[in-house]
């Protein structure tokens, strides 16, 4: 497929996906949102593989927010008509099953920052800095970032940062829990891949079942979640890839998965 705002690369059992309107600092207009639904889409559909890794191209930004340009000119019917803020939600989260990391170079800003958070997690360059600027432009966040960022880092922080706009940089957004490690820059997408590449040798059917369980622990009540953890342990129970993973153990060799 040919794109013309993201470039897609697989590796192995990776897909590596770069923001690439550098120019812009990779600001997240509706054509970036029409290639990456693409290419997720492509990425839950191929068997081959098994996580991503989404990255913005150039030194200094993953993404300076959703396209200001586009949405200066855009009336409020507009917004309601398309709905676009919505579908990054449905095809990015929803529809993703499969894990995928944010490799967080420079600004992740508004928009940016919210794509960060719909990731599964974060890993952040040292320069990474962090911020929902939207009060400063007379909306607030449109992609979840009030909500995401309020699990992320607490009520306090959240409401401080979505209040005044401010950023936040790496090291605070790691102490805040807003992202899973903080690397040099240099070693970011190297970093992103190798975990990448952690996640894409585990059983297939295992990986599914955590993410859904990890997201479910945002959304359910804790009995329900708990529940929801046991019936999931218990269909794995019946794989053929928990009799090889456990005996494999038991005979000392490496596993090897089949995915069922
Ligand atoms: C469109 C953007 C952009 C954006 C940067 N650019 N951010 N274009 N949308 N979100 C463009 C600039 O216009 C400029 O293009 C080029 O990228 C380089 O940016 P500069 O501002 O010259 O760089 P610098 O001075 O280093 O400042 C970097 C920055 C600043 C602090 C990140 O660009 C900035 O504040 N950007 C906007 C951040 C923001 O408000 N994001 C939230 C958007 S709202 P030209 O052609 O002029 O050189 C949002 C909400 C979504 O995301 C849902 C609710 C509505």
């Amino acid at each position: 497929t040919q794109y013309s705002n993201i470039l897609v690369d697989t590796r192995g059992a990776v897909t590596l996906v770069t923001l690439n309107r550098p120019q812009a600092l990779n600001a997240l207009s509706s054509s970036v949102l029409e290639d990456l639904i693409a290419a997720f889409a492509a990425f839950e559909a191929d068997e081959s593989q098994r996580c991503a890794v989404v990255t913005g191209s150039g030194e200094k930004a993953f993404a300076a927010g959703a396209d200001i340009k586009e949405m200066a000119e855009k009336p409020a019917a507009e917004f309601y008509a398309d709905d676009m803020f919505v579908r990054w939600q449905s095809h990015l989260v929803g529809a993703v099953r499969k894990p995928w990391i944010a490799a967080v170079n420079g600004f992740a800003l508004g928009g940016g920052c919210e794509l960060a958070m719909m990731a599964d997690f974060i890993i952040a360059a040292d320069t990474a800095r962090f911020g929902q600027p939207e009060i400063k432009l007379g909306v607030v966040p449109g992609m979840g970032g009030s909500q995401r960022l309020t699990r992320a880092i607490g009520k306090a922080k959240a409401m401080e940062m979505i209040l005044t706009g401010r950023m936040m940089d790496a090291a605070e957004a790691e102490r805040s829990g807003l992202v899973a490690k903080v690397v040099p820059s240099a070693e970011l997408l190297d970093c992103a891949l190798k975990t990448a590449e952690a996640i894409a040798a585990m059983p297939p059917l295992a990986v599914l079942a955590a993410k859904e369980l990890v997201n479910a622990a945002q959304e359910l009540p804790l009995g329900e979640g708990i529940r929801l953890e046991r019936r999931l342990f218990h269909v794995l129970a019946a794989t053929e890839d928990k009799a090889e993973g456990m005996a494999a153990f038991v005979e000392k060799r490496p596993a090897v998965w089949q995915g069922r």
